[in-house]
């Protein structure tokens, strides 16, 4: 079983493949209401309403390189599988936003996995693609945005040199850790 941080790498690859220039990722674990969301929101190349209702048969694709595509498939079958609940909103070149909502407590429910080090990866593309990431445990909220980044680094030091994406996962880390508690 993939963790939820690979299943969310899936969807910001996805969003990097329609050609998005922002990326908004969130992921939410609520306590109250029992609930571990993800949502990747981008302004990239969209779906029509014909494709989405087709996005989660393994033949639906726009890859080239092979004519199956099983990243939304498989989640689909995992929210299914964790009585969970996947929500696609989409138009064409305006955007498209995946949301999946799982049952916390479920028993089937995958590992979280190493979130930080799935922001970390991208970090290589944070040079043309401005990314949001917002981690919110129960009332505690992290936000996270290479804008800011960019920002204080200023001209001279860019944000996916090898030191700064070091940087990035030590501070990730951090502050994730931080409103773990
Ligand atoms: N964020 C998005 N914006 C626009 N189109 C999308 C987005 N996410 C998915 N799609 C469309 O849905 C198709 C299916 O996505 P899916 O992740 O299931 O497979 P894939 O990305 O094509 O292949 P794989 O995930 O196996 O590498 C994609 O080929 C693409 O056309
Ligand atoms: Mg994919």
């Amino acid at each position: 079983m993939e963790s939820l941080a690979m299943q969310l790498a899936e969807l910001i690859q996805n969003s990097i493949e329609a050609r998005a220039s922002e990326i908004e990722i969130f992921f939410n674990v609520n306590d109250y209401s029992n609930t571990i969301t993800m949502k990747v929101s981008d302004n990239g190349l969209g779906m029509n309403d014909d494709f989405i209702k087709e996005v989660y048969n393994p033949f639906k694709t726009s890859r080239k390189s092979r004519n199956i595509g099983l990243g939304l498939a498989f989640l689909k079958q995992e929210v299914d599988q964790c009585d969970g609940k996947l929500i696609i909103d989409s138009k064409v070149n305006k955007g498209c936003s995946i949301e999946a909502i799982f049952k916390k407590d479920h028993l089937d429910l995958p590992q979280i996995g190493d979130l930080d080090t799935t922001i970390m990866c991208f970090m290589t593309e944070a040079d043309r693609i401005n990314f949001s990431f917002i981690y919110q445990v129960n009332d505690k909220i992290f936000i996270f945005d290479t804008r800011e980044i960019k920002k204080i680094l200023g001209s001279e030091i860019n944000i996916n040199s090898n030191q700064v994406i070091v940087w990035i996962k030590d501070y990730l880390k951090h502050n994730m850790e931080g409103i773990e508690k």
